[in-house]
């Protein structure tokens, strides 16, 4: 089987990088990533593209019209493509059973649908969105009960790894890439088209193939082990907050055990992003519709103790400021869920502002790289708060020095490099006294921030200025 075309259905966070990195190392095929949205696909086809992603625009640039096109026209790509990559959104359900829980599959059934309705000729179908395990049988018995006469679908489930911020990277450089199908001999030769796509940049070891089942469940495993590692050091934090204990000297030292490593052990504010709640929930539900109550339960514990975590930051602002923050400023820096990317989706900070204005604190956010518009969207979702308070509350501003003008305290909400270059002693004159930093995401020098004068709180450590200035851990 040759792959001469690829069509990819949704130009999201997931569908855009990583057909920009195939084509990029794949000259010899034709990559086109389609999408209803006609706004998002001209966006993907100017200077300004939907995401922003360090590294993106190079490899956009270097193979957008010649071999990456950008294109609302579906049907015709997917006629065209013999291998089609289904990364559309696959959001938790609001409604109905599993609310709040489940994957909502409804747009995976809709690219299911149209592919089915379109095609004349065999394709390789690649589920790449996550999704629940059994979720590439659901496609298939769509495509198989609406096929044509002669066309035939193997359906894959070949799983994104990409974190965002470092995208571009993940997809260059994979810890492997993960392909799971039908163990028959058409599911092989599926297999072995998409593998060879990979191996114009990947080293044949690195490409892991196995069932469409395991495959499915290793990539909602694989993000509830890292959630779950964020929660396990976020609840020793609180433990470390409670007895002088340093949570970084605890991630160091437990991190240089080579059989836990040292990666994601950074205690936080909270994880956010678009996955890790939604698959760890994905996969409380899945537990519970499989009759494994002790296990749903489990994974729960994950997300419980990632609200725990917002919930107890957001209470020491309050407690710290005297009990009370109703009309006093406090500048938020930062919006997005983590640095370098510009997406707030379950983005901490969200939560940190709604409990900040629901105190009737007067919030002033500045982030580096989400839009204005996000930001007001965000905090106007009927979960959070309405345009009156908004407007009441809120003010977004291009400049960090102007967000902490006359404001009693700062929140760092995400770890952006360029928190750490400020002029602080500059923001401190300009600030309300005492002047207070609540570091979530410890990346500040604490120390020259006391002796500048700040009170200054930040996860899993407890911080005093001592006689000379010296900053200690607070004895018991
Ligand atoms: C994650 C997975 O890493 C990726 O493999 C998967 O494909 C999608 O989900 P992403 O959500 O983009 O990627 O970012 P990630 O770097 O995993 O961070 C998620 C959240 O956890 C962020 O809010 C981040 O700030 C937080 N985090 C991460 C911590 O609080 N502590 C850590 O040590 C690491
Ligand atoms: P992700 O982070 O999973 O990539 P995004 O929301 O960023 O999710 O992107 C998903 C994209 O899929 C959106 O741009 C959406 O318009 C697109 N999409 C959803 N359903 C369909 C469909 N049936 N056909 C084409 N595009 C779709």
């Amino acid at each position: 089987m040759k792959i001469t075309k690829i069509c990819c259905i949704g130009a999201g966070y997931v569908g855009g990088p990583s057909c920009a990195v195939i084509a990029h190392k794949c000259p010899d095929v034709t990559v086109t990533v389609v999408d209803l949205s006609q706004e998002r696909i001209d966006q993907w086809n100017s200077d300004n593209l939907p995401i922003f992603e360090p590294g993106l625009e190079e490899v956009v640039k270097s193979c957008r019209g010649k071999n990456l096109f950008f294109s609302t026209e579906i049907d015709k790509t997917i006629i065209e493509a013999e291998l089609i990559i289904i990364s559309v959104n696959t959001p938790t359900k609001t409604y109905g059973l599993g609310k709040g829980r489940a994957a909502d599959l409804k747009y995976i059934e809709s690219a299911a649908r149209k592919i089915a309705e379109v095609s004349t000729s065999s394709k390789v179908v690649v589920e790449k969105s996550t999704v629940p395990v059994k979720a590439a049988e659901s496609v298939n018995n769509i495509l198989s009960a609406n096929h044509k006469h002669g066309v035939r679908y193997q359906v894959l489930s070949n799983p994104e790894f990409l974190a965002e911020g470092t995208a571009i990277s993940d997809l260059l450089f994979p810890d492997r890439v993960l392909i799971g199908g039908p163990q028959t001999p058409e599911g092989r030769e599926a297999i072995d088209a998409l593998s060879w796509v990979y191996q114009h940049w990947i080293p044949m070891e690195k490409i892991i193939t196995m069932n469409t089942w395991s495959s499915e469940l290793s990539k909602l495993a694989a993000n509830a082990f890292l959630a779950q590692r964020i929660s396990s050091i976020n609840a020793m934090s609180a433990i470390c907050e409670a007895t002088g204990a340093d949570v970084s000297e605890v991630s160091h030292a437990i991190g240089t055990d080579t059989r836990i490593g040292a990666r994601f052990l950074q205690a936080s504010i909270g994880f956010g992003g678009s996955c890790f709640q939604k698959d760890v929930l994905n996969l409380v539900y899945l537990s519970e519709c499989l009759n494994l109550p002790e296990v749903a339960a489990y994974w729960q514990q994950v997300i419980e103790m990632n609200e725990y975590q917002k919930r107890r930051f957001a209470n020491r602002i309050i407690s710290a400021l005297f009990n009370t923050v109703a009309n006093k400023k406090i500048a938020i820096f930062g919006f997005a869920f983590k640095k370098d990317t510009a997406d707030t989706r379950e983005t901490p900070s969200l939560y940190i502002c709604k409990y900040l204005m629901e105190e009737a604190a007067l919030v002033s956010i500045y982030d580096p790289k989400v839009d204005h518009k996000q930001i007001v969207s965000d905090l106007t979702d009927p979960a959070v708060s309405d345009k009156e308070t908004v407007d009441k509350l809120v003010t977004i501003t291009t400049d960090p020095y102007e967000a902490a003008k006359g404001a009693h305290a700062i929140v760092i909400c995400t770890e952006w490099d360029e928190f750490k270059t400020y002029n602080y002693q500059r923001i401190y004159d300009s600030m309300l006294k005492p002047a207070f930093i609540f570091d979530g995401r410890m990346i500040l020098d604490h120390q020259s921030l006391l002796e500048l004068g700040y009170h200054v709180e930040t996860v899993g450590r407890r911080l005093v200025r001592n006689s000379v200035n010296r900053l200690q851990a607070m004895p018991k």
